[in-house]
């Protein structure tokens, strides 16, 4: 079979590989398409050099702007590369603008769709990711959930025969190149191992102009807390940083750092004393690494992280930060890795492949 597969930020790049790996292994060929959601050097390049991905096949070169538009320019330009690659299947994974299109787009040429992260819900729907996720999965001939909770998500709306349990791709990333993880970053900024914390922000409802009180709240909490925090800055949120400082005439112990390699920031949280973090990816890992791990946005995804102690939410006021973050204990790394599956997922995904795409 040949099979196509879309990529376009940064969080999807890091799946590449076991996947691929896996795919190649089956006897199918892999084309890589690179939407272009994420174009700047260190949200993109930096990944595809140190993992050794392939220069994508197809590049659609997409770039920033409004969802509406990002996404209808990706969906127009799939389009035309699904014509001329005229694939067996389309593998888009996780919830991204870059992952709607292709699905979209694949499912309108009646080509085949897998979705890798499915059935993930948050169960609100103002947010652009879980429109993404709801759109793929229904547009979707294989769901791939990661964790049981997403696959009776799935079968809640109906999906359950297009859908099977593979387990976290993410995890098979993690236990892939764990021995790679580098101290360059903490070695470079003097940190000793567990005498730091790390703090990621990028999403709209914390990071958009009219969210500033949020952000504040957000900084003045984790910049109290006594250590240094090492804030790698994702684009989006550079704008409202720099009103930050201009208004409060600095960052406290909040130390703003340009974006990481995969390598250099899962090595940071490997040894930090706690992550603090809007991101998707970031609480999987940090747990998986057995670090404290505060959620800084309102979280269904994540439910069982919560459930089990593995990691607290912190919303977005002060004090609910600081008593977070009091509460959060070393999650139990083995158990939270069981919960994601055993590393295999990439395998489990291309063997469903081969029994329902035909
Ligand atoms: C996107 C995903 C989000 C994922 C995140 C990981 C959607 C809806 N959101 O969010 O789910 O967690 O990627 O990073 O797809 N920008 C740059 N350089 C770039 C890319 C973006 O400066 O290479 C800036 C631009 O100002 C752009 C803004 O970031 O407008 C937002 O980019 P976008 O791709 O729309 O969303 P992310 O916030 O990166």
């Amino acid at each position: 079979m040949k099979v196509a597969r879309f990529v376009g930020a940064r969080p999807q790049f890091m799946q590449v590989p076991p996947l691929m790996e896996k795919i190649l292994e089956a006897g199918h060929r892999h084309i890589l398409v690179h939407t272009g959601q994420h174009y700047d050097a260190n949200l993109s390049d930096v990944f595809f050099r140190d993992l050794g991905i392939p220069e994508p096949n197809y590049n659609l070169n997409v770039g920033s702007g409004s969802h509406g538009k990002a996404t209808g320019i990706m969906l127009e330009r799939t389009e035309q590369a699904l014509q001329e690659i005229k694939p067996d299947v389309v593998v888009v994974d996780g919830d991204t603008n870059s992952t709607l299109a292709a699905a979209l787009a694949a499912a309108k040429l009646h080509i085949p769709v897998v979705h890798v992260e499915a059935g993930l819900r948050d169960f609100d729907r103002r947010r652009p990711e879980e429109i993404n996720r709801i759109a793929t999965d229904h547009c979707s001939d294989l769901n791939c959930a990661p964790i049981p909770r997403a696959l009776q998500n799935l079968a809640n709306e109906g999906l359950a025969a297009r859908s099977v349990l593979t387990g976290d791709v993410l995890l098979d990333c993690l236990i892939r190149y764990e021995a790679r993880f580098s101290k360059a970053v903490q070695e470079r900024l003097k940190l000793a191992p567990g005498r730091y914390h790390v703090l990621t922000l990028h999403r709209p409802e914390n990071t958009d102009f009219e969210y500033y009180d949020r952000f504040c709240d957000i900084m003045g909490a984790v910049g109290n807390i006594g250590l240094p925090v090492i804030f790698p800055v994702h684009p989006r949120t550079q704008p409202i940083l720099q009103r930050y400082i201009e208004e409060h005439g600095g960052t406290g112990d909040v130390r703003p750092i340009p974006p990481l390699s995969y390598f250099e920031i899962l090595g940071l949280v490997s040894d930090c004393e706690a992550v603090f973090t809007d991101s998707g990816g970031l609480p999987r890992e940090a747990t998986w690494l057995g670090r404290k791990c505060v959620m800084l946005f309102k979280v269904e995804t994540w439910h069982d992280l919560l459930k089990n102690g593995w990691a607290q939410i912190g919303m977005t006021d002060r004090a609910s930060i600081e008593q977070a973050f009091e509460r959060s204990r070393p999650a139990d790394r083995d158990a939270v890795r069981r919960l994601f599956g055993d590393g295999m997922a990439s395998q489990r995904i291309v063997d469903a492949i081969n029994v329902h795409i035909h």
